[in-house]
C-alpha cells in the first residue's frame, strides 16, 4: 500500500511523484514545513519531572533545570501537563485561575525564567488549555452559585426532578454519567441545582452557551499568548457542549462495564456535538490573529479520544480550520503486545486513510493518563515502537521518561492518588488508575532517581530506579535513550519530512516500512512484533536499495550500527526492531 505523503501535490503515478518531489521537497524542506510539523513534542508531567525545593512534587524551577535534557534528546517543543492555581483534585486538571500559576509549582516569575531558558535552547513551549471544566473552589464557580454575574450561567446549572418517594428530594435531571465514575451531576444546596461534571465534582463543566463564557475562556489563550507561549494542547475537547434537551443517553452493552461507569452508556449526547467542533475552530481564530502579526506558528494540538470520524472532524476545513491536528491515539487505543505486524500496519493506514488530504499526521504513544509503552507493548519493544514513532509521516510527541523505557511502578491502594482510582475503590481500582505512569522521572540512581531530595515523593518512585534512569542510559553504549536520540536525529532527513509512506506486513508478525523521496536515502523500518526470530525480505517495499546499512537497531538485536544488511533476509529476535538506510 502506498501512500503520498505531501499535502500539495496528490498525484496517482509513484513516477510523477518522483519527478515532482525532487523538485519540490529535497531542498525546499525547510521552505514548505513548519516548526510544529518537523518537531517532536515532549509532555511534561510537572508533578513528576524534578523537584527543586525538596517537597516531594516537581516543580516550574525543576523543569528549567532539566532542559538541556530535552535539548540533547533533540525534543524541539515541550508541553507543560496543567501548571495552574489548582486544588489538585485532578492534579492540576482542576483550575481555580486560569491565569495564575500554581504555587506548589512556583511564580510567575519561575514562568518567564522557563520560557527564556527554553528559547535560548531553541525550544518552544506549549501551554495545556482545559477549556471544558474548572475547579469547585475557583472563584468563578464560588460567584455562580451565588448567582452574582456575570458568572451565574458560567456552568451548566439545572433544577433537578422531584424524588418519586420522597419529593423533598431531587434526582439528577438525566442518566448522564462522569468519566470518573457516578453520575455527572452534583446537587449544590445553596443554589438549590444541580450542575454538569464531566470529570470529578471538583470540575464543573463551564456552560459554552455563554457568549460570555466563550469570551472570558478566549481571553485565557490571549493571556499566555501575550506572554509569549508558542500554543497549547487543549484538553478533553469532545466535551465541551452537551445537547440542550438532555435527553438520557442509551446503553452501550458493555458487558464489563458496571452501571455507574462511564462505559455503560454511549455518549452521543454529551461528547463531539456540532457545536463543539465550531468553538474548536473559534479557538484556533484567536491562536492565527497572533500568527497574522508576526508570522510565527502558535500551534494548537487537541485531545479527544474518539471514533475516527468524529476525531478526524477535529482537523476542520481549510477554509475553517480546527486544530493543527487532533492526537493520534491508534497506538494508545488499538495497539498493545497482542498486536501483529498486520495489525500495526492496519490502524498506521486507517489513520492516514481517514485523515483529510490536506492535513497533517502525527503519533502519539504515551501520556499520562495511559499505561508506560514498555508496559503495554512490553519493555523489549520499546524501541521498536519509539522507531514506529518517530519515523511515520507526521509530528511526533513524546510523554517523560518513554526516551528512556520507563515502566509502570505497582501503585498499591492505600497510595493511589488518582480520582478515577479513588472512585473505583480497592477492587477495581487498577482497571482504572493513571498513578502507575505518573510516578517520578528517574535520572539517576541517587535518592529519589535524582527527581528529590526528599525521600518520599507524592507517588512513590519505581523501585527499578537504580539501573533505569537517563544517566545510566546516557553512558551505556546500547541503550533505549541513544536509540531514541538517533531516531529523533533521522527526523532531519528529507525522506522522513516529506517522504511518501509504504507499510506493509512481512508475515504476520513483523511490519515494515519504507520513508522515500526519489533519488534521497530512503529509510526502511522493521518491527517484530511477535516473540519468535523471523527473517523478512523487504524488497517489496518502494525506495529499497540493493544492500542496506543498519541506522539503529533495539537493544537487544544482534545486529549493529553501520552492518550491512540484505534487503532480502533482514533478521529479527523477537520483538526486534531496526532502521535501514540505504546507500
Ligand atoms: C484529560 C486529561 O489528560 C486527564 O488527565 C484529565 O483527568 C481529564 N482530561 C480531565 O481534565
Ligand atoms: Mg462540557
Amino acid at each position: 500500500m502506498l501512500l503520498e505523503y505531501h499535502h500539495f501535490i496528490m498525484i496517482a503515478t509513484p513516477y510523477l511523484v518522483a519527478i515532482l518531489a525532487v523538485a519540490a521537497f529535497t531542498t525546499a524542506a525547510e521552505d514548505t514545513l513548519d516548526w510544529w510539523q518537523t518537531t517532536v513534542f515532549y509532555q511534561i508531567y510537572p508533578r513528576s519531572f524534578k523537584d527543586s525545593d525538596g517537597d516531594g512534587v516537581g516543580d516550574l524551577k525543576g523543569i528549567t533545570s532539566k532542559m538541556e535534557h530535552l535539548k540533547d534528546a533533540g525534543i524541539g517543543a515541550a508541553w507543560l501537563s496543567p501548571i495552574f492555581k489548582s486544588p489538585m483534585v485532578d492534579f492540576g486538571y482542576d483550575i481555580a485561575d486560569f491565569k495564575a500559576i500554581e504555587p506548589l509549582f512556583g511564580t510567575i516569575d519561575d514562568f518567564k525564567e522557563l520560557k527564556e531558558k527554553m528559547t535560548n535552547l531553541g525550544i518552544k513551549l506549549i501551554l495545556d488549555f482545559v477549556p471544558n471544566h474548572s475547579s469547585n473552589l475557583s472563584e468563578w464557580f464560588q460567584n455562580s452559585v451565588k448567582k452574582i454575574d456575570p458568572y451565574t450561567d458560567y456552568y451548566v446549572w439545572v433544577d433537578g426532578k422531584p424524588n418519586a418517594d420522597d419529593p423533598s428530594k431531587m434526582d439528577p435531571p438525566n442518566n448522564w454519567l462522569s468519566n470518573f465514575g457516578g453520575s455527572a451531576w452534583e446537587w449544590n444546596e445553596e443554589r438549590g441545582q444541580f450542575y454538569l461534571h464531566q470529570f470529578a465534582a471538583g470540575q464543573p463543566d463551564l456552560n459554552y452557551r455563554n457568549p460570555v463564557l466563550v469570551e472570558e475562556m478566549k481571553n485565557v489563550l490571549r493571556y499566555w499568548l501575550d506572554i509569549g507561549v508558542d500554543g497549547f494542547r487543549v484538553d478533553a475537547v469532545p466535551y465541551l457542549f452537551e445537547r440542550e434537551d438532555l435527553p438520557d443517553e442509551p446503553k452501550s452493552g458493555d458487558p464489563n462495564a458496571k452501571p455507574n461507569e462511564e462505559k455503560y452508556l454511549l455518549h452521543i449526547y454529551t461528547q463531539n456535538q456540532p457545536e463543539t467542533f465550531d468553538m474548536i475552530s473559534q479557538f484556533r481564530a484567536v491562536v492565527d490573529e497572533y500568527k497574522a502579526r508576526d508570522g510565527h506558528t502558535r500551534v494548537m494540538m487537541v485531545e479527544a479520544y474518539a471514533n475516527l470520524t468524529e476525531t478526524m472532524k477535529y482537523y476542520g476545513t481549510p477554509e475553517k480550520p480546527g486544530a493543527h491536528f487532533p492526537f493520534n491515539f491508534q497506538f494508545i487505543s488499538y495497539l498493545n503486545n497482542a498486536s501483529t505486524g498486520q495489525d500495526v500496519r492496519d490502524y498506521v493506514l486507517q489513520w492516514e486513510q481517514n485523515k483529510p488530504s490536506w492535513a497533517w499526521s502525527n503519533w502519539v504513544v504515551g501520556n499520562h493518563d495511559n499505561h508506560r509503552v514498555a508496559s503495554r507493548f512490553g519493555p523489549q519493544l520499546t524501541d521498536g515502537i519509539n522507531m514506529l514513532i518517530q519515523l511515520l509521516p507526521g509530528s511526533a510527541v513524546t510523554y517523560n521518561g518513554e526516551e528512556i523505557g520507563m515502566e509502570d511502578t505497582f501503585i498499591s491502594w492505600e497510595q493511589s492518588k488518582d480520582p478515577i482510582a479513588l472512585n473505583a475503590g480497592p477492587d477495581r481500582y487498577t482497571l482504572f488508575t493513571r498513578d502507575p505512569e505518573r510516578t517520578p522521572f528517574q535520572w539517576d540512581d541517587s535518592t529519589s532517581a535524582g527527581f528529590s531530595q526528599s525521600e518520599t515523593t507524592w507517588l512513590p518512585v519505581n523501585s527499578n530506579y537504580k539501573t533505569l534512569n537517563l544517566e545510566n542510559e546516557r553512558e551505556a553504549t546500547e541503550s533505549h535513550y541513544k536509540v531514541y536520540q538517533k531516531l529523533v536525529k533521522l527526523r532531519n532527513l528529507n525522506a522522513i519530512q516529506t517522504g511518501a509512506l509504504d507499510i506493509q506486513a512481512a508475515g504476520s508478525n513483523v511490519v515494515i516500512l519504507s520513508r522515500y523521496l526519489s533519488s534521497e536515502p530512503s529509510v526502511i523500518v522493521a518491527v517484530n512484533m511477535g516473540s519468535d526470530s523471523e527473517t523478512v525480505d523487504v524488497t517489496s517495499l518502494k525506495g529499497v536499495s540493493e544492500t542496506l546499512e543498519v541506522y539503529t537497531v533495539s537493544i537487544e538485536s544482534d545486529l549493529n550500527e553501520g552492518d550491512k544488511v540484505d534487503p532480502k533476509a533482514v533478521r529479527l529476535g523477537p520483538k526486534d526492531g531496526v532502521v535501514l538506510l540505504t546507500a
